[in-house]
């Protein structure tokens, strides 16, 4: 059997580590053997939001590089299709495996279909409600199509046969970034919070407030929906600024610094003495800081996860999401608090009075991704 698996941007890494573990792992136990062909689409293409990550989380190179880099939705997505069937047509998969919802997601999975190949996904039946997000075009196109739909939690399942998805495709194998999660965490455990904050300072030689363990918040933000409307930024930037009590670790995207640069925010943020501005950080040194935070605020969907697990308290800065499980409404750390300023203050006090909680959705185990490729021999 012949698997091609795609990546393109940060968030898939984490997600395709473990199955290609679990490739390996099976083709030393079975006499049956799966050939596999990493796809990287080069959607992300900078050094720490690739690379990195398959340093560190021992990746083996893509064996095929797309490079289609950034562009405009139609752009990438265009350009990824046109490359990836070049592939397809040439490595005759019989499958295409893809993770989570970015545009490679999306990209590929049409493209393996309209070329009569069976398609995978991996973190499947995830629903936002919400058209104007990219992401949510991507799940929907890419679930409507798959052959086979790998879902993270029950709720999923609900959306899929919702949409009228039959039965026999949907399987529920749990949350395969947790894998990722459980490998790595004693190493994460390891390092000391003060070489993570020298090693990634945007700004070499700026003075740092004294950072404590349980008493620092972190941040990322990176969607259209936050960064790219001023009206909606600077208010963001004041509270952030003026009204957080303690050191706030950024770790700043690059379309977020872009768009501070637009709005001439940039000086306020880089003179703001309780911010620590870093630049994009890598998996272990993000999961450090994530395990002794005292807050989180996020509009990431898989920090949402990582918090749930690790019991940070978090707000979510978004008014939907994809991932219900994380809220507290279903026993999560999460906190729906979208980009209204009076509704992040309340809740930032609100999450400060709790203990930090950790929690274990069913098959959230450290054991998907095995299931994952069981599933798709199962299916083959
Ligand atoms: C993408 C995903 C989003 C995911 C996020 C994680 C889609 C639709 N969105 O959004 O779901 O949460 O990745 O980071 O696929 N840029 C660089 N260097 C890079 C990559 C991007 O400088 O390596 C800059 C470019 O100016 C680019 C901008 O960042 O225009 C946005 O990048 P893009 O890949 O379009 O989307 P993300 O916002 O990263």
């Amino acid at each position: 059997m012949k698997i091609i698996s795609v990546v393109g941007a940060r968030p898939n890494f984490m997600k395709i580590a473990p199955f290609i573990r679990a490739i390996e792992k099976h083709n030393r136990q079975s006499a049956v053997h799966v050939e596999h062909i990493l796809v990287h689409t080069g959607q992300h293409y900078d050094h720490q939001m690739s690379q990195t990550f398959f340093d560190a989380l021992n990746i083996p190179p893509a064996d095929i590089h797309l490079e289609v880099g950034s562009g405009t939705h139609a752009e990438q997505v265009g350009n990824t299709m046109i490359a990836f069937e070049k592939v397809v047509m040439s490595e005759k998969p019989d499958w295409v495996v893809v993770v989570g919802d970015v545009n490679a997601t999306l990209a590929c999975s049409v493209t393996a279909k309209k070329l009569h190949v069976k398609c995978c996904h991996i973190e499947a039946g995830l629903r936002s409600g919400d058209l104007t997000m990219p992401e949510e075009i991507n799940r929907l196109v890419t679930d409507r199509l798959s052959d086979l739909l790998l879902t993270p939690d029950t709720l999923s399942i609900e959306n899929l046969k919702g949409e009228g998805v039959p039965g026999e495709k949907i399987e529920f194998v749990g949350n395969i970034m947790i894998d990722t999660l459980e490998e790595q965490r004693a190493k994460a455990a390891g390092l000391k919070i003060e070489e993570v904050l020298k090693e990634n300072l945007l700004i070499q030689g700026s003075v740092l407030p004294a950072v404590e363990e349980e008493h620092y918040a972190v941040m990322t933000l990176h969607r259209p929906s936050n960064v790219d409307h001023r009206e909606i930024f600077t208010p963001l930037i004041d509270f952030l600024t003026g009204e957080v009590e303690m050191p706030l670790l950024w770790p700043i995207h690059p379309r977020a610094r872009k768009q501070l640069e637009i709005f001439g925010l940039w000086d306020k943020v880089v003179a703001a003495p309780n911010l620590v501005l870093m630049r994009p950080i890598g998996y272990h040194d993000m999961l450090r800081l994530n395990m002794n935070a005292r807050i989180f605020l996020t509009d990431s969907g898989g920090l949402q996860e990582e918090c749930t697990v690790l019991g940070t308290p978090c707000l979510t800065m978004r008014w939907n999401t994809e991932r219900p499980i994380t809220l507290s409404e279903h026993g999560g750390a999460s906190v729906l608090v979208g980009n209204n300023v009076e509704r992040i203050r309340e809740e930032y006090h609100n999450a400060l009075a709790k203990p930090r909680k950790p929690v274990r959705p069913e098959l959230w185990d450290g054991k998907t991704a095995e299931r994952c490729l069981a599933a798709i021999i199962k299916a083959s």
